[in-house]
C-alpha cells in the first residue's frame, strides 16, 4: 500500500481525495489545508485519515510515500520542492508550477533525489484524446494543417490567476501531446472585463516547427459552456466535443482537392464530403487514469507521461503567451 497525503481540499482536492481513497493499492494517511472548516469535511468523510494545517506533519511522516498538492498555483512549487527535499513522490496538479523557472527547479529536484514528479494533464489520460492521439499517429487525418480549441463557459473567475493559467493548461497540454512537438512562437491577446488586471478572455495562437498553426480560445464569460478541439489534416477532418456524453469524437472524410493549374481557365478546386465516422472511445474515468498510472510509476519507477517535462513545456508555453499578452499581443519566441 502507498502511503498517500493530499495538501489542499478546496474545489478540486475532494475528487483526487475520492480517487485515492477508493484504489486498492494507496491508503491515503494525511489531509493538510489551511482551513479547519475543509478538514472537517474531509474528517467526516475519511474518519480513518488523519487532518492537519502543518505541511510539516505530512512531510515528517516516513510512512507517507506520495505527497498530492492540489492547492492555488502560487504555492505548488513550495510545497512541491518541500515534498521532494523530503525524499517524498509528489503530484502537483496543473499548471506544474507558476513560472519556469520554478518548474525547471522542480524537474531538477526530483532528478536530484530519484522521486517522481507527475503534473494532473488529465486530459492526457481521457479516453477521447487518447483515442485522437491514435487517430492521428497513424496518420488517419494526413498531414495535419491546424487545430482550434475552445474551452468557454461562464466562471468562475479565479482571484489570482488569469484564464490563461487556469483554463488553458488543458488544452496546451493536449496539443503538446497530441503533436509530439514545442510551439516556435506563441502570441495571446486578453481582456480583462470584469476584475482588474485579470484577464478573463483570451485568445491564444501557437505556431510549431512542423508548421501545424493552433488556436486556443479560453473565457471564463461566455454565455454556455463550450468544450471543442476540431483537427483539421490533408485527408480527413475531426471534432471533438467533451460536453458531448457519447459521440464526444468524429471523423469527417472531408476535404479539399486542389490542382494545379497548367492554364489559367483551368483552376479547378473540389470540395470532398464523405462519410462521418464515430470511433468507439472507452468510457473510464480520466481522473482515475490519471491516479492509477501515478500509482503504477511509483510503485515501478517509470517515467509519467505527464512528468516534471511535461508540465514545464506547459508553463512555458502559458508564460510565453503573458509575454505576448503584455506585449500588445505580438508573438513571441517560446
Ligand atoms: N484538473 C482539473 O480539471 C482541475 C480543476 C480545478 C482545479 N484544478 C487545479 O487544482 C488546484 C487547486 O484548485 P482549486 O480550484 O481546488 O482551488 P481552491 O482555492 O478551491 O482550493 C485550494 C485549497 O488549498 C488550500 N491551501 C492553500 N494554500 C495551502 C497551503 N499552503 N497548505 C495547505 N493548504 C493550502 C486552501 O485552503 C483551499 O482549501 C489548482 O492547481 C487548479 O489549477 C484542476
Amino acid at each position: 500500500m502507498i502511503g498517500c497525503a493530499l495538501i489542499g481540499y478546496g474545489y478540486w482536492g475532494p475528487n483526487i481525495a475520492r480517487v485515492l481513497h477508493e484504489s486498492p493499492r494507496t491508503k491515503l494517511r494525511w489531509c493538510c489545508d489551511l482551513e479547519q472548516g475543509k478538514l472537517g469535511k474531509f474528517a467526516r468523510r475519511y474518519p480513518g485519515a488523519n487532518t492537519t494545517t502543518r505541511v510539516a506533519d505530512v512531510l515528517d511522516d516516513a510512512e507517507t510515500e506520495l505527497v498530492c498538492v492540489v492547492t492555488p498555483i502560487s504555492t505548488h512549487f513550495d510545497l512541491a520542492a518541500r515534498a521532494l527535499e523530503r525524499g517524498k513522490h509528489v503530484f502537483v496538479e496543473k499548471p506544474l508550477a507558476a513560472s519556469t523557472d520554478e518548474a525547471q527547479k522542480l524537474v531538477k529536484l526530483a532528478a536530484k533525489h530519484k522521486r517522481i514528479l507527475m503534473v494532473g494533464h488529465v486530459f492526457e489520460y481521457s479516453p477521447p484524446v487518447r483515442k485522437i492521439k491514435e487517430i492521428l499517429d497513424r496518420n488517419e487525418l494526413g498531414k495535419i494543417h491546424y487545430i482550434s480549441c475552445t474551452r468557454v463557459n461562464l466562471g468562475i473567475h479565479q482571484k489570482d490567476v488569469s484564464v490563461i493559467w487556469d483554463l488553458a493548461p488543458h488544452d496546451v497540454s493536449i496539443l503538446l501531446y497530441l503533436l509530439g512537438e514545442e510551439p516556435r512562437r506563441v502570441s495571446a491577446m486578453g481582456r480583462a472585463c470584469i476584475q482588474k488586471r485579470i484577464p478573463d478572455v483570451a485568445f491564444m495562437n501557437l505556431e510549431f516547427p512542423s508548421g501545424v498553426i493552433a488556436h486556443v480560445e479560453i473565457s471564463w464569460l461566455s454565455p454556455s459552456k463550450i468544450r471543442n478541439t476540431i483537427v483539421v489534416g490533408s485527408k480527413k477532418m475531426l471534432i471533438y466535443d467533451d460536453t458531448q456524453i457519447s459521440e464526444k469524437v468524429k471523423i469527417f472524410d472531408h476535404g479539399v482537392n486542389y490542382h494545379d493549374p497548367e492554364t489559367f481557365g483551368e483552376f479547378h478546386l473540389s470540395y470532398r464530403t464523405g462519410d462521418i465516422v464515430s470511433p468507439k472511445v472507452d468510457t473510464y474515468e480520466p481522473l482515475s487514469a490519471e491516479i492509477e498510472h501515478l500509482l503504477d510509476c511509483v510503485e515501478k519507477g517509470t517515467k509519467p507521461v505527464s512528468d516534471g517535462l511535461s508540465g514545464l513545456r506547459a508553463v512555458r508555453v502559458l508564460e510565453s503567451a503573458d509575454r505576448s499578452l503584455a506585449n500588445g499581443g505580438k508573438p513571441v519566441a517560446y
